[in-house]
């Protein structure tokens, strides 16, 4: 039950941009009239679940990661979680939040949603050692891992997603203005895939090693979704782990590689994601085909091969993101991967794979993690909870 206009509710001038509001929430609701632009197309925000996880992925994204200062307390947390929860319900809406600054900057929803999830600090915090999921902390040390500080962990983090960037400019800024007295940010990591429109919908996404990254993924509508995805343990029930590895990926490394070669590092063609053994991209691929001189097709130390399982309840909701960002002197790229799954529990699900990749994957050739963090994603809450409400019974 969102307060169509709430934001902006008593001066006479900003009444009448609510009432505008009005109408294009109904405009966007109709039955008579779909939305007729990309920016005015919502996802509900209350339910079982919170919505970023199971969406169809946003073209963009922006993960924060905030520390909470000293002294803040179990009350201030409530009061702050209440606070954002509504700044969230009303922006993902097209409703400006209370006491929005630029009340015209929080109309164009434009598929956003806004997630939220804990770091063990928190939890702790609120409910105690107790409360804490074992799987809740710093993943083990990888081989491979390079991690840098200012990537890694975080208290409390805040997961926006949606089509248009300048939405997610306007929603972060709100929900920030409303944790500052509570919590410092600690990383904030933009990522992006095509701009809605430029595919056709549900098409793969393609890394920036030109890769199509993401084909063999459990969907929402798998029967197995939910066990995999949803975590059943006390106020956790219907939250899920999220991991969000930062993992840079070489470039000019890779410029130097011939396309047989970058094939084979995956075990999957460039052209459209088929395996090496198949045509189309949800071929099955053939672990046993050997080439005339009796070498796999898929080499057994591709990444394809080393990530998946014969343990089907190990499997995780892939939804990562590029990142392209400023270069460091000297250099021309500074770009990767924001490797984000999602997983009923991380140390069961995401750690056996991940160790697996640590050991041998022909990838890790031009690929280096260098930040990590595991965040507890509480379910979803109705109209008259926050988001992390069972956290506090
Ligand atoms: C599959 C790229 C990191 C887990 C794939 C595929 C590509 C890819 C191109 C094949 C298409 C697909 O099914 O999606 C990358 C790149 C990475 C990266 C460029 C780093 C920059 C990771 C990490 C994990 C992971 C860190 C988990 C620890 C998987 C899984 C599959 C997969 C589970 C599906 C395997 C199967 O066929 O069953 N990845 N990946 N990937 N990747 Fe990655």
């Amino acid at each position: 039950r969102l307060l169509i206009g709430g934001g902006v509710a008593g001066a006479g001038g900003l009444a009448a941009l609510g009432a505008d509001y009005a109408s294009r929430r109904a405009r966007a609701s109709g039955t008579d009239e779909s939305p007729s632009l990309n920016g005015e197309v919502r996802i509900p925000f209350y339910g079982a679940h919170q919505s970023g996880i199971t969406v169809e992925p946003q073209a963009h994204a922006t993960y924060v990661a905030l520390n909470l200062k000293k002294g803040v307390a179990k009350k201030d947390l409530a009061r702050m979680l209440k606070t954002i929860t509504d700044d969230a319900a009303r922006l993902t809406q097209g409703v400006p939040a209370l006491a929005d600054s630029e009340p015209e900057l929080g109309t164009v929803p434009a598929r956003m949603t806004v997630t939220f999830g804990f770091g063990p600090n928190l939890v702790a915090r609120v409910a105690g050692d107790a409360a804490l999921p074992e799987w809740l902390g710093s993943l083990p040390e990888f081989g491979i891992d390079q991690l840098e500080d200012r990537w890694c962990d975080g208290d409390l983090l805040l997961q926006f997603n949606a089509d248009d960037p300048f939405t997610i400019a306007h929603a972060v800024r709100m929900l920030l203005k409303d944790t500052r007295s509570s919590a410092d940010v600690r990383w904030v990591q933009r990522g992006f895939r095509r701009a809605q429109g430029s595919e056709k919908s549900g098409t793969t996404m393609r890394n920036l090693f030109g890769q199509v990254d993401g084909t063999v993924n459990p969907q929402p509508d798998d029967t197995d979704f939910k066990e995999l995805v949803w975590n059943r343990d006390g106020w956790m029930t219907g939250g899920t782990s999220m991991v969000i590895r930062r993992i840079a990926m070489n470039l000019d490394k890779w410029d130097r590689l011939d396309r047989p070669g970058r094939e084979q590092s995956v075990g999957r063609n460039l052209a459209n994601g088929a395996p090496l053994t198949g045509v189309n991209e949800h071929d099955e691929p053939d672990f046993t085909a050997l080439t005339p001189v009796g070498f796999p097709v898929i080499p057994e130390f591709s990444h394809m091969a080393r990530a998946r399982t014969p343990d089907r309840s190990q499997r995780i909701h892939r939804r990562a993101y590029n990142y392209d960002d400023a270069p460091e002197p000297g250099k021309i790229s500074n770009s990767g991967l924001l490797f984000v799954s999602y997983q009923a529990d991380a140390t069961a699900q995401f750690v056996p794979i991940q160790q697996r990749l640590d050991e041998l994957d022909l990838l890790n050739e031009w690929t280096t993690p260098i930040g990590s963090a595991v965040f507890a994603i509480p379910p979803g809450c109705d109209e008259n909870g926050f988001i992390g409400d069972t956290l506090f019974d």
